[in-house]
């Protein structure tokens, strides 16, 4: 039910194989301009020598910021809008518009589209920071509600219909649905159901489908947004698209949102220097999933099933698998690119796994928390990297079985808590309004009963522990001076120990 039937190629296949973008750029380069304009190092002639011989001349000469003869990302006429309209056809979008400050800046985008100052939306309490940032600056009401918590992982599933019905009756004056799908680790919801629902009351859906950029591109991956009929949906090109680092689009779908009103928020909030050197890689990575998505990602596909099977037989590893989602409920399903592995057996946190791994065996992972830690696997991985993968996770196993490395028994007894239901603590005020009211730091153990006018996030993922305007509680303090004694990394604006808070004298 989560999948789609058929692999998404557009209907003109042929007009994917052209890059507007690139080509007009590429053209300008040719032109072999005097450039009397920004950016002022001029092909690389005004930058550090070193790393102007690093980056190699194209790099420098692809270097270019809005120009009459290129085009100007906050009201697009030429080469950006051709290729906002070759990505609007390949993800079965009605307008799709790039964005060069991620994802983070496409969500507050999203939330301002629909909320004005006052307006009540329906948000996941799991939230990534920045619909935060959209809450606040919209000054939109959130009401949030709990996405399911997995007993073994410990980490936030979807949310269910179920919850949504029961969110919408409460607050049938709603302007909108958030829907995180897929979350970090992959978990997807039943988007069809939630969306045919939600839209039966009139009232849009928006999803941030920040890791799921490629889900559009093959038949055994979840359904996408837009597949599904997402109003509007943002999505990091650069996290599982192929493309560079702070990329990202927004998919529309015309009917319940305004584009207009996208698209003035998208210029209010939007750089006037676009790079050039981001936005053709967005280009690029549409044509490569458009063309050779279903191929690229069969690959990928196979992989991430391979390496499954395989850290599935490793001593003391466990990694979530399609079928483990069917226990939480059966409205859950995965994205199999993503292998997150509770590491709770070896007596250590993700984190400190994260350390071995960086430390002994020259891997990066995507992110680690108290019982996982979690790789994904992409159209960029082979075969090798998997071995290697494998290898190094088998390695490491046998240390731990033979006792060269010693565990904190402490720990391990400690970490049984590790699993936090997600409270949902009381709202005290919006968040727009904690942001902007007196504030003053408070320590962390005499802030329960106090309003945070902060986010307290334990990163990554960067779900917010704590939302500007929630009432602090006991058990919010003992999981963050937890997490702390962890080693985990508690973020906040002054450090780990103090909060900001209402200053309600
Ligand atoms: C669910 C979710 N939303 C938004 C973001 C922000 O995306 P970006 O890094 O493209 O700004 C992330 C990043 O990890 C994310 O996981």
């Amino acid at each position: 039910m989560q999948f789609s039937q058929q692999a998404l190629l557009p209907k003109n296949t042929s007009k994917q194989y052209d890059t507007p973008l690139i080509t007009g750029v590429r053209n300008y380069i040719d032109g072999n301009y005097l450039q009397m304009h920004t950016p002022g190092h001029i092909k690389g002639k005004g930058l550090d020598d070193e790393f102007k011989t690093f980056l190699g001349q194209n790099t420098l000469d692809f270097d270019l910021v809005g120009i009459p003869p290129l085009d100007y990302l906050r009201h697009p006429t030429g080469i950006i809008h051709e290729a906002q309209k070759l990505a609007a056809e390949a993800f079965g979008a009605d307008y799709t518009l790039f964005s060069v400050q991620g994802t983070s800046s496409a969500n507050v985008v999203m939330i301002m589209s629909i909320c004005n100052p006052g307006d009540k939306i329906i948000v996941p309490r799991n939230v990534h920071a920045s619909i935060v940032s959209g809450l606040i600056l919209s000054g939109a009401i959130p009401i949030f509600i709990s996405p399911e918590i997995d007993s073994i992982y410990g980490v936030c599933h979807g949310i269910s219909l179920e919850n949504i019905k029961k969110a919408l009756e409460e607050h049938p004056d709603t302007k909108g649905v958030c829907i995180i799908n897929p979350t970090y680790y992959g978990v997807v919801t039943d988007l069809q159901a939630i969306i045919k629902y939600v839209h039966s009351k009139g009232i849009p859906v928006i999803v941030d489908e920040a890791q799921g950029s490629h889900v559009h591109f093959h038949k055994e991956l979840p359904i996408s947004a837009m597949e599904a009929g997402a109003d509007i949906a943002s999505s990091s090109m650069h996290k599982m698209g192929g493309s560079f680092t702070q990329t990202s689009i927004i998919n529309v779908r015309e009917g319940l949102i305004n584009l207009d009103r996208v698209k003035e928020n998208f210029s209010l909030i939007t750089t006037t220097s676009a790079s050039y050197i981001l936005m053709a890689s967005i280009d690029a990575a549409r044509k490569q999933l458009a063309i050779n998505g279903e191929q690229l990602l069969n690959r990928a596909i196979t992989l991430s099933r391979t390496a499954r099977n395989a850290i599935n037989q490793i001593y003391g590893l466990s990694c979530l698998k399609p079928e483990d989602l069917g226990g939480t409920s059966s409205s859950f399903a995965l994205d199999e690119t993503k292998l997150c592995i509770n590491v709770t057996k070896w007596g250590v946190t993700g984190r400190e796994v994260e350390n071995f791994l960086r430390n002994d065996y020259r891997i990066e992972v995507e992110l680690s928390d108290v019982n996982n830690i979690l790789f994904i696997i992409t159209i960029g991985h082979d075969e090798f990297d998997i071995e290697q993968l494998v290898q190094a996770l088998s390695s490491l196993a046998s240390r731990f079985k033979d006792g060269s490395i010693l565990v904190d028994l402490e720990r391990i007894a400690k970490s049984k808590g590790a699993i936090r239901a997600l409270t949902l603590p009381a709202l005290a005020m919006t968040p727009r309004e904690a942001y902007f009211s007196k504030v003053k730091y408070v320590d962390l153990n005499e802030t329960i009963g106090r309003v945070a006018a902060e986010s307290v996030l334990v990163t990554p993922p960067g779900i917010p522990v704590l939302l500007p305007g929630e009432v602090i509680t006991k058990d919010i303090t003992d999981y963050l001076n937890y997490c702390i004694d962890l080693g985990l990394s508690v973020q906040s604006s002054n450090g780990l120990h103090a909060i900001k808070v209402i200053d309600d004298k």
